[in-house]
């Protein structure tokens, strides 16, 4: 479908088309247009200032139309409004694949409007991981899926379609159908990986069965492109707001955000034997779960070391034809 027609299908339709605010000028409604931003969802997630960047609409304005889009959702219901009381509400999950790698994350694997991160050394198994979710996001709910598909920014090229097929045929899923569930965009470098995600973010309206997000890894391009301690400042900076803007996307969109995370050589933040993950604070606020992934001889264990409130806890799992498995845990792990 072409963009136009895409926004005249919004327009008449779509309770989150940016046409349902009062108060936006035309010049500025085609700007967003212009910019593939139609929706009032895409305008939260992006931000004002992202959207003056993007549209060259003076920032005073973005934030004026950022502000109306707000109270317009607060209205549909898709953020609260300030100060109501906290509401209870069962979140979606995706499995990780087992019921014991589900144990992790307190059971049901995976959380919905939140950041996963997911970190360790190169071999660990994140990129397995990251595949395996692509395909049980797939599956329905009594299997642990949510019947959807799957966003992947591959930024390592490392996103191989015959796993998606072996890992598909191991959970019964037919595998083309599988494939063409996922939605790849390679990044090679971190403006384009920021472009693929406000890509994504225009998009979610046209694919509404979209329940995850990965991005593989998260930090790799910044690391690469930002070398020395001159640059560290605005290097974090800029992984700053990619990663806000992510947070606002699982929280807008209900998806489950999944990103991995390279280790530094030294050890900081997490002091003893293992190296920590790349980022410092930036990556350790934004992620609400993180999730250790290491090698151990012919196993590997995954360790939550960080969550609002799950006990750290880990587990171990092996990688195979059909993706990854919890396993019993060997004693002793360490
Ligand atoms: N079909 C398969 N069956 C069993 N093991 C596999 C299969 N495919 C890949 N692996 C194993 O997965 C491991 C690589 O895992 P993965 O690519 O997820 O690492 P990673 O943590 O993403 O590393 P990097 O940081 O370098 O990207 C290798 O040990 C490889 O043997
Ligand atoms: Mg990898």
């Amino acid at each position: 479908m072409s963009l136009t027609n895409f926004w005249l299908l919004m327009t008449s339709k779509d309770p989150f088309s940016i046409d349902t605010i009062t108060g936006i000028t035309n010049k500025d409604k085609k700007g967003l247009i212009s910019a593939e931003i139609y929706s009032l969802k895409d305008l939260i997630v992006r931000g004002a200032i992202n959207v003056s960047e993007a549209t060259n609409i003076p920032l005073d304005t973005c934030k004026k139309i950022c502000g109306l889009a707000r109270i317009r959702l607060e209205e549909l219901g898709i953020v609260s409004r300030p100060f109501m009381n906290p509401m209870y509400k069962e979140l979606d999950r995706i499995s990780l694949g087992s019921e014991t790698l589900n144990a992790l994350l307190g059971g049901r694997g995976l959380h919905t409007e939140a950041i996963t991160e997911i970190f360790g050394e190169s071999n660990s198994g994140k990129t397995q991981l990251c595949h395996t979710l692509c395909v049980m996001v797939q599956l329905d709910k009594h299997n642990g899926g949510l019947a959807g598909k799957a966003l992947y920014i591959d930024t390592e090229s490392t996103f191989t379609p015959e796993r998606i097929t072996s890992i598909a045929d191991a959970r019964g899923l037919d595998r083309t159908q599988a494939i063409n569930n996922i939605l790849l965009a390679k990044a090679m470098s971190s403006t384009e990986q920021e472009h693929c995600l406000e890509r994504a973010s225009s998009i979610m309206n046209q694919h509404k069965v979209i329940k995850l997000l990965v991005i593989d890894s998260v930090t790799g391009l910044y690391r690469g492109e930002y070398i020395g301690r001159t640059a560290l400042s605005e290097r974090q900076q800029r992984l700053y707001r990619h990663m806000l803007m992510l947070k606002r996307f699982s929280e807008i969109y209900r998806v489950a955000v999944v990103v991995t995370n390279q280790v530094n050589q030294s050890p900081k933040e997490f002091p003893g034997p293992f190296p920590g993950p790349v980022g410092g604070n930036v990556m350790a606020h934004a992620s609400k779960y993180r999730i250790r992934l290491r090698q151990f001889g012919d196993r590997r264990i995954a360790a939550l070391t960080h969550s609002p409130y799950l006990p750290e806890k880990q587990v171990c799992f092996i990688i195979s034809v059909g993706g990854v498995y919890g396993v019993p845990n060997p004693e002793p792990l360490e």
